[in-house]
C-alpha cells in the first residue's frame, strides 16, 4: 500500500501533464506574441523604409547632441538589449529614471514611465534636447544634418528640403528655456524648423517601430499549448510552467501584466518604497500635464492626424489624485535586459523583484486606509519557497538568453 503511494507520487511527478487546462489555457494564450508589423496613423512615414534607415542612422548619431558625445545608442545600446545596465543613466548629466528597453516599444500606447509621450516620434524629440540627456538642440541637429552631404540627401529624400536656418540663432533654447532670439523669429519660420525637427523624430521613430524581440522558449511553449501538442509542450521546463500558472492564477499578476507585451500599458501604484530624488516623483500625475501641455503632442499641427483616435484620447485624459506614483505597467518580455528592475531601477534582480511581490519587502502598505497610494489589489501574496522559484524560472523563461541560466 504504502509503497503504490510512492510509486504514483514518484510517477506522478515525472510525467505531469505539459499541457494546460482552461481558464488557465485562454489566459495564457492571451500573452500570445503579435507578429505583426505597427504602423502609427500620427507618423506618415512609420511605414517608409528609407525613413527606418535613416532613423537607424539618427539613432547612433553623436552629432545630434550638444556636446558631440551622447547618441540614443549610448544609454539604449542595440548590443545590449537597448539599455545600459545601470541604475541611474548617465547622459550629459546623471538622470533619476531607469532606461527602458526599445524592444517591442511599438506595442505600448503611452511612452516613458509617466506616460508623457503619446507618439514615438514625439518622444525621439524630448532627449535630443533634454538637458540631461543630449543636451543638443532642434537647430543645432537641423544645422548637423545640413552640413552633412550624405544625411542631407537621404534626408531629403524622403521629406524634402531642409529649412533655410540663414538668420537663425545657433540654438533655439538653452538650459533655462526659450531663447529671446528663437522666439521673436516669424512664427512661419519658426514651424518650418519645428516641422523638420519632428521629421528626425519620425524617421527615429520609424525604425523603432521594427525592434520585435526575438523568440522565446515561452513563445514556443504558447504555440505548443495553441496546437494541443503535447510532444512539444513538453521541452517547455516543468517548474516554469507551474509558475507560469501562479503568474496567471494565484499571484495575480495577470491582472496588470496583460495581453502581447504582458503589460496592460496602464498605469499603478505598486508601493514600491522610494528614496532619494526618485520619492518626489509624481509618475503619470505629472506625466499627463507634460503630454497635453507638449507642442509635438498627437493633436499638434505637427501630427500626421491631429483630429485622430490618439489626439482624442490624450485630450480626454484627466489628472487624478490616484495617479501620483503611478508607473506604467513595464513589458515582461526581454527581462534579462531591463536589470535593474522598476522605474528608479532599485530592485537590483529578479530575485528581489519576486520577494517584493510575495513577501513585500521593500514596499510601504498600499490600498484601503493608506491615503491614495496604491492599489489594494496589491496584497502580500505569500508565495512558498517553492513557488517563488517556479515564478522565477517562469519570467527567466521571457528572454531567450535567460532560460537556461539556473535559478
Ligand atoms: C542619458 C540616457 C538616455 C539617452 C541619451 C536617451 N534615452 Fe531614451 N530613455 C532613457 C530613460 C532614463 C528613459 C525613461 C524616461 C522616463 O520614463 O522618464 C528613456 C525612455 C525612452 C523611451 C520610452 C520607452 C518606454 O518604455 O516607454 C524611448 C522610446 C526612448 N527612450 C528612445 C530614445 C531615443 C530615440 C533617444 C535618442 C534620440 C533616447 N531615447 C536617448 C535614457 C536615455
Ligand atoms: C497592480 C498591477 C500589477 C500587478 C498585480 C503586478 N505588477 Fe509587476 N509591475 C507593475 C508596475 C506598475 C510596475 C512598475 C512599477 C514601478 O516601476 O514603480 C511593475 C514592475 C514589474 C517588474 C519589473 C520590470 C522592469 O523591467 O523593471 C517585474 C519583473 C514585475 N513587475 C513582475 C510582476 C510579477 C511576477 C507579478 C505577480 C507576482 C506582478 N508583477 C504583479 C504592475 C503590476
Amino acid at each position: 500500500m504504502i509503497s503504490g503511494v510512492l510509486w504514483i507520487v514518484v510517477v506522478g511527478a515525472s510525467i505531469e501533464d505539459p499541457l494546460i487546462r482552461e481558464p488557465f489555457l485562454s489566459r495564457a494564450l492571451s500573452l500570445t506574441r503579435l507578429e505583426s508589423v505597427f504602423e502609427d496613423p500620427t507618423n506618415q512615414y512609420s511605414d517608409d523604409p528609407r525613413a527606418a534607415r535613416l532613423g537607424a542612422r539618427f539613432f547612433s548619431e553623436p552629432g545630434l547632441s550638444g556636446d558631440g558625445k551622447v547618441s540614443c545608442a549610448t544609454c539604449h545600446d542595440p548590443d545590449r538589449g537597448f539599455v545600459d545596465g545601470k541604475q541611474h543613466p548617465r547622459g550629459v548629466a546623471r538622470i533619476h529614471r531607469d532606461t527602458p528597453t526599445l524592444w517591442n516599444i511599438a506595442g505600448q500606447r503611452w511612452w516613458g514611465w509617466d506616460g508623457r509621450w503619446d507618439s514615438l516620434w514625439m518622444q525621439a524629440l524630448a532627449p535630443i534636447e533634454a538637458a540631461q540627456e543630449m543636451a543638443g538642440d532642434r537647430l543645432q541637429a537641423l544645422r548637423f544634418i545640413a552640413n552633412d552631404p550624405d544625411l542631407k540627401r537621404r534626408y531629403e529624400q524622403v521629406f524634402g528640403a531642409l529649412p533655410d536656418l540663414d538668420g537663425m540663432p545657433e540654438r533655439s533654447r538653452d538650459r533655462s528655456g526659450p531663447l529671446a532670439a528663437w522666439t521673436t523669429q516669424k512664427e512661419s519660420r519658426r514651424i518650418a524648423v519645428n516641422r523638420a525637427f519632428s521629421n528626425l523624430g519620425k524617421s527615429i521613430a520609424a525604425y523603432e517601430l521594427t525592434l520585435q524581440a526575438p523568440r522565446t522558449s515561452f513563445d514556443g511553449y504558447l504555440d505548443a499549448l495553441s496546437r494541443g501538442d503535447r510532444e512539444a509542450a513538453r521541452m517547455y521546463p516543468a517548474d516554469a510552467r507551474r509558475g507560469l500558472l501562479l503568474f496567471l492564477g494565484k499571484a495575480t499578476c495577470v491582472s496588470c501584466h496583460s495581453g502581447p507585451l504582458l503589460s496592460d500599458g496602464e498605469f499603478h501604484d505598486t508601493g514600491l518604497l522610494t528614496s532619494g530624488s526618485s520619492a518626489n516623483d509624481a509618475g503619470r500625475y505629472g506625466g499627463i500635464q507634460d503630454l497635453q501641455s507638449n507642442p509635438f503632442r498627437s493633436s499638434s499641427i505637427y501630427s500626421d492626424q491631429p483630429d485622430g483616435a490618439i489626439a482624442r484620447r490624450t485630450g480626454r485624459l484627466r489628472r487624478d489624485p490616484t495617479l501620483w506614483g503611478a508607473f506604467r505597467t513595464p513589458s515582461l518580455r526581454q527581462l534579462h535586459d531591463t536589470a535593474p528592475y522598476f522605474h528608479d531601477g532599485s530592485l537590483v534582480d529578479l530575485e528581489s523583484v519576486i520577494r517584493f511581490y510575495s513577501r513585500r519587502e521593500g514596499a510601504r502598505p498600499v490600498g484601503a486606509g493608506h491615503g491614495h497610494h496604491g492599489e489594494t489589489m496589491l496584497n502580500r501574496i505569500g508565495l512558498t519557497e517553492g513557488e517563488e522559484h517556479n515564478l522565477l524560472r517562469f519570467l527567466r523563461t521571457l528572454s531567450p538568453d535567460m532560460a537556461t541560466t539556473e535559478g
